[in-house]
């Protein structure tokens, strides 16, 4: 038996739009500029970090008690977009991908730096797959760092080398490999070329596949 370790953001869902929508209004709101570029370097990035790199790069500094406001408005906003996802939302394979690991007795976690991430999972009815779930409230070291995966492979009771992970974001390859577990990136092979594998999502992943990191000496 091996441990699958999901990313959330981007890897099962496709949140990356409603992030960009909602950290675009709060930027342009204080006078600052944001890209769908600058977007893709805050994926995998906490709410705390992310804040940070857009006041860095409108170069604008604010008070803490500002800061506090303005991540609360950004999660609001998030959150008002979240609240209408639905099973429609999951990403091409990805049940297919889950109900075969459950099919064949293998243990599933969820690893992400959302502390939004149980909402989510619940919204798109995804829930019961899960033998553990670490998000943003548990880890108190952001990826690339693996905490994340570490404290998911334990509630999984599994050992690192038996974990496989599926990410989208290069530091959370990179925590995968920390971690010593066989990395999969989901999306771009040039921009994820640390990882193991790459697809470019679940539809390009063959059951043979799967199979292999199942039992990867047969
Ligand atoms: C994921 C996303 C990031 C997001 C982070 C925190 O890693 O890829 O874009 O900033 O989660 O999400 P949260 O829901 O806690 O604001
Ligand atoms: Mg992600």
């Amino acid at each position: 038996m091996n441990g699958f370790i999901f990313d959330l953001d981007g890897v099962i869902v496709d949140t990356a739009k409603y992030h960009y929508q909602a950290w675009k209004q709060l930027a342009n709101n204080i006078g600052i500029e944001f890209s769908l570029e600058q977007n893709e370097q805050l994926k995998g990035v906490s709410r705390v970090e992310s804040l940070k790199k857009i006041l860095h790069w409108g170069q604008k500094t604010i008070s803490d008690d500002e800061f506090t406001v303005l991540m609360t408005e950004k999660n609001n906003h998030y959150l008002s977009f979240i609240e209408t996802m639905g099973e429609d939302e999951i990403l091409p394979d990805v049940s297919k991908v889950l109900n075969y690991l459950s099919s064949k007795n293998q243990k599933i976690a969820l690893g992400s730096a959302s502390k939004n991430a149980v909402g989510i999972l619940d919204k798109v009815n995804l829930t019961r797959f899960f033998d553990a779930i670490v998000d943003g409230n548990q880890v108190t070291h952001a990826k690339p760092d693996p905490e994340v995966f570490l404290n998911a492979a334990e509630q999984m009771h599994m050992q690192p080398e038996d974990c496989i992970v599926f990410e989208d974001a290069v530091a959370g390859i990179q925590a995968a490999n920390a971690a010593k577990m066989v990395s999969v990136g989901i999306g771009d092979a040039s921009i994820l070329h640390e990882a193991d594998y790459v697809f470019k999502d679940f539809t390009e992943m063959s059951l043979d596949f799967i199979d292999k990191l199942i039992n990867p000496k047969k």
